[in-house]
C-alpha cells in the first residue's frame, strides 16, 4: 500500500488529499499539521474550511484511508510520498519585503523531513513557490539526508476555492515537474500513477522542475491579468456609456480569447493572485528584467485602482461624505462559496469607507464576525499571514464603526447605501423592494459584482451604480475622481 503524507492541512492540502483518498482506495493518506485546532476541526463534523462537496468526500474516507493528525514526524517518517502544502506568504520584513515569498515554513518542513526520514522518499511541492525553490529544498534534503535518497517533484495545484472538489475531480490538467534523470523520471511515474487512477492520461503533463514551478506563477498571473484588463475597460465603459457586460461578451466570443474570467468586479482577491504576481515581479527584478517586472506590476496597480475607484464612487455619489452614514456591506469573502477572506477586496473597500467615517453593517453568509474584525484591524501591508499581522492600536480600532449582522435585510435597515462585495447567489434574489422601503432616501446601491438587475432596482427607486455599466444621471452629476 502506497503511503502518502501531506504537511499542511489548509485550503490546498485538505481538499486535495481528501480527493486522492477517495479516488485511490489503495493509497493511505495522512494529512498533518502543527495547528492542533485545525486538525481537531478536520476530525469533527465542522470542517475548518467551507467548500461545497468537501464534507461528503471527507465523510466517505475519514478513518478508512484518510487520516488527519498532529503527529507530523511519525506520518512523514512512514510515508513514501510527502506532499508539502504549507503556507508561503509574502515577506513583510527584510530582503524582498512586500514581494518575495516567505519560505520559512517550507524550509522548516524540509529540515524536518530530512531529520525524521529513515527510508527513501518522493517530496512533492504543492504550495506555490518561487521558481528554483525545489533546488533549494533538494539541497537541504541531500545535505541532511544521512544517506537516504530524496526525489523532488513540483506538482502545483490549480484548484480554485469554491469549486475545489469539482476542479480536483475533473482537472484541466495535472502538472508534474521533476528531474530529467532516471530516478527523477521514476518519481514522476510514481506520482503520475496516483493521479492516473481518475485523471485521463492526456491531461497529466510532465515537465522539468522549473517549468512546472513557473507555469503555476504564469497561470495565476495570466488569469489575474484578464481581470485587470476587463476592470480597466470597466472604467472606460462608465466614462463613455458602454456596458462592460456587452463588451466582455463580445470580446470573449473570439475563440482566441475565450469567455471565461472576463467578469468585471470591484477587484480580484484570494490568497494567490496578488502573492504570486508579487513573487513573479520579484523574480524578474532579481534576474535583471525590470521591464517585465513593471508589466506584471501593472496588474496589481489596476486592481488597487479599481478598489479605490469603487470607494470614491460611493463617497462622491453620497454628497462627498459618508461620515456617520450607515452603509450596508453585503459579502465579505473574496468570492462566493468560500469563507476565505484573504486579500478580499471587501477589506480595502471597507477601510476606505471607514477612513471617511462611515458606519458599516456587514453581512456574509460564511465569514465569522471575529474574522471580519480581525481583517479590518490589520494594516494594509500585511498580506496574508496572520502571524505577521500587527493589529491597529486601540485608539484607531474600527470596532465601534463596524457591526456584523446575520442577514442582508438587517444590514440594510436604515442604511443610506448598500455595497455588494461578493457575488453570493442569495444577493440576486433578495426582496429589494423591502430593502428600499427600510433604507434612508435617496437609497443607493453600489454593485461591485454585477449581480443585481439594474433596471428593476432603478424602477424601485434606487440610485444604482454597477461596475462598468452606464451611469445614472445622478452619478454623472457627481463624478468620482479616482
Ligand atoms: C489582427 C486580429 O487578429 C484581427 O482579428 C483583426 O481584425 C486585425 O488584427 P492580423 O494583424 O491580420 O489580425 O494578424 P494576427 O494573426 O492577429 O497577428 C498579429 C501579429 O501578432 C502578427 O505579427 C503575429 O505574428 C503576431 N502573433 C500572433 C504573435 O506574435 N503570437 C501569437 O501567438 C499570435
Ligand atoms: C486562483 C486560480 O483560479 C487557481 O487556479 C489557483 O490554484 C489559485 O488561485 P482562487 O483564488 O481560489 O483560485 O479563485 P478564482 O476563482 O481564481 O478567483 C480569484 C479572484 O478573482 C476572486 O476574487 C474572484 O472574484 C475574482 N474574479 C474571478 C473576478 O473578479 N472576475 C472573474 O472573471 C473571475
Ligand atoms: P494554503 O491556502 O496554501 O493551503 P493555508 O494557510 O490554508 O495555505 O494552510 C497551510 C497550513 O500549513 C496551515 O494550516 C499551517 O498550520 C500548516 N503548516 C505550516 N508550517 C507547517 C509545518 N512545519 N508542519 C506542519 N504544518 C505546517
Amino acid at each position: 500500500m502506497v503511503k502518502i503524507c501531506c504537511i499542511g492541512a489548509g485550503y490546498v492540502g485538505g481538499p486535495t488529499m481528501a480527493v486522492i483518498a477517495l479516488k485511490c482506495p489503495s493509497v493511505q493518506v495522512a494529512v498533518v499539521d502543527i495547528a492542533q485546532k485545525r486538525i481537531e476541526a478536520w476530525n469533527s463534523d465542522k470542517l475548518p474550511i467551507y467548500e461545497p462537496g468537501l464534507d461528503d468526500v471527507v465523510k466517505q474516507c475519514r478513518g478508512k484511508n484518510l487520516f488527519f493528525s498532529t503527529e507530523v514526524e511519525k506520518h512523514v517518517g512512514e510515508a513514501d510520498i510527502v506532499f508539502v502544502s504549507v503556507n508561503t506568504p509574502t515577506k513583510t520584513t527584510g530582503l524582498g519585503a512586500g514581494k518575495a515569498a516567505d519560505l520559512t515554513y517550507w524550509e522548516s518542513a524540509a529540515r524536518m523531513i530530512a531529520d525524521v526520514s529513515k527510508s527513501s522518499k518522493i517530496v512533492v511541492e504543492k504550495s506555490t513557490v518561487p521558481v528554483k525553490t525545489a533546488e533549494a529544498i533538494e539541497k537541504i534534503l541531500t545535505h541532511n539526508s544521512k544517506g537516504i535518497k530524496f526525489q523532488i517533484l513540483s506538482n502545483p495545484e490549480f484548484l480554485a476555492e469554491g469549486t475545489a472538489i469539482q476542479d480536483l475531480f475533473n482537472p484541466d490538467r495535472v502538472l508534474i515537474g521533476g528531474r530529467e534523470t532516471p530516478e527523477g523520471q521514476k518519481a514522476i511515474k510514481a506520482l503520475k500513477d496516483v493521479y492516473a487512477q481518475w485523471v485521463p492520461e492526456d491531461r497529466i503533463l510532465t515537465t522539468n522542475l522549473w517549468s512546472a514551478e513557473l507555469s503555476k506563477l504564469a497561470a495565476n498571473a495570466f488569469l489575474a491579468q484578464r481581470i485587470s484588463s476587463v476592470n480597466a475597460m470597466s472604467a472606460l465603459c462608465e466614462a463613455t456609456g458602454a456596458n462592460v457586460i456587452e463588451v466582455s461578451y463580445a470580446v470573449g466570443k473570439d475563440t482566441r480569447i475565450g469567455p471565461k474570467f472576463l467578469n468585471a468586479s470591484v477587484g480580484f482577491g484570494g490568497s494567490c493572485f496578488q502573492k504570486d504576481i508579487l513573487n513573479l515581479v520579484y523574480i524578474c527584478e532579481c534576474n535583471g528584467l525590470p521591464e517585465v517586472a513593471e508589466y506584471w506590476k501593472q496588474v496589481i496597480k489596476i486592481n488597487d485602482y479599481q478598489k479605490n475607484r469603487f470607494v470614491n464612487r460611493v463617497v462622491a455619489s453620497m454628497f462627498n461624505t459618508v461620515a456617520k452614514k450607515k452603509i450596508a456591506i453585503l459579502g465579505f469573502a473574496f468570492k462566493k462559496d468560500t469563507g476565505d477572506t484573504r486579500e478580499t477586496p471587501a477589506i480595502d473597500v471597507c477601510k476606505g469607507l471607514l477612513g471617511d467615517k462611515a458606519e458599516l453593517s456587514i453581512y456574509d453568509p460564511q465569514v465569522t464576525e471575529d474574522q471580519i474584525h480581525k481583517d479590518l484591524a490589520l494594516s494594509k501591508f500585511d498580506w496574508d499571514h496572520p502571524l505577521h499581522l500587527q493589529p491597529m492600536s486601540a485608539s484607531s480600532s474600527t470596532e465601534k464603526q463596524v457591526t456584523v449582522v446575520g442577514d442582508a435585510y438587517e444590514a440594510a435597515k436604515d442604511a443610506h447605501g448598500l455595497c455588494i462585495m461578493t457575488e453570493w447567489d442569495e444577493f440576486k434574489t433578495l426582496d429589494y423592494k423591502k430593502i428600499f422601503d427600510n433604507m434612508q432616501k435617496p437609497a443607493f446601491i453600489f454593485d461591485g459584482r454585477n449581480v443585481v438587475n439594474v433596471d428593476q432596482l432603478r424602477e424601485i427607486g434606487f440610485i444604482v451604480f454597477s461596475i462598468g455599466k452606464p451611469l445614472d444621471a445622478w452619478l454623472k452629476d457627481m463624478p468620482a475622481v479616482a
